[in-house]
């Protein structure tokens, strides 16, 4: 091939076009290699793994990001969850992740159009807060903070200044306290055995 004039020369690294749609039960071979590269073996011991075991991803909020010839290359799920509050009226909320992204396209904006969408289906599907567990200089482009979710604990071993908290109405995490725990749909018994 002739040499590229300097005004092209930046296409050669262009990621290729990926687009994100919901996440097919076709997808959890390539899902879980993803993750186990994105995220390395110790990923299953993470606290929020505890919440999520045996159960569903909230309805429409399992999303995949894939290239034009179908590799899967980025993943986002969100979980119901539920704390109570200082009353001991349960306050509900979304607990996001696992987020990641292919190594090999780390930085291509990937991991940020899966939160964005993340974020906007979580608010159009009327849920009312999210949290996670996770880098605060990452997810605050996204809105995260740690304040909202001072009174939450995870079960199990967390870095509080990890656990973030995104409001979509003021005051929706208000008073939520304690220990975080899943409400969602339980995965059928056969795909649990299988899963584990
Ligand atoms: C974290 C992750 C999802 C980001 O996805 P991505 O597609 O690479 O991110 P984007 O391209 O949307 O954004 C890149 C920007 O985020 C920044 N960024 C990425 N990871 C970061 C982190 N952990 N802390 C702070 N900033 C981070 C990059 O420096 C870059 O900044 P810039 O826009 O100023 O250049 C991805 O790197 C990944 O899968 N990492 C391994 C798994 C993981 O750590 N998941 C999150 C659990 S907390």
């Amino acid at each position: 091939m002739a040499a590229l004039s300097p005004l092209f020369s930046d296409l050669t690294s262009l990621a290729p076009v990926v687009s994100l749609r919901l996440e097919r039960a076709g997808d959890v071979a390539a899902r879980e290699a993803l993750l186990d590269a994105a995220m390395g073996a110790g990923r299953t011991r993470k606290s929020s793994e505890a919440i999520r075991r045996g159960r569903l991803p909230a309805e429409g909020l399992a999303l995949v990001a894939e290239t034009d010839d179908g590799t899967l290359v980025g993943t986002v799920r969100l979980w119901n969850v539920e704390a109570g509050d200082a009353n001991g009226a349960p306050v509900s909320a979304l607990l996001l992740g696992p987020l990641a992204v292919a190594p090999h396209l780390a930085r291509s904006g990937i991991g940020s159009m899966l939160m964005r969408r993340a974020v906007a289906e979580s608010l159009w599907r009327g849920h009312r807060a999210i949290v996670l567990v996770g880098d605060a200089p990452y997810y605050g482009r996204f809105g995260f903070t740690a304040g909202v979710a001072a009174g939450l604990v995870m079960p199990g071993p967390f870095e509080r200044h990890r656990l973030l908290g995104l409001e979509f109405e003021r005051g929706a995490l208000q008073g939520a306290a304690g220990l975080i725990r899943a409400s969602g749909r339980r995965l059928p018994a056969t795909e649990f055995a299988a899963a584990v």
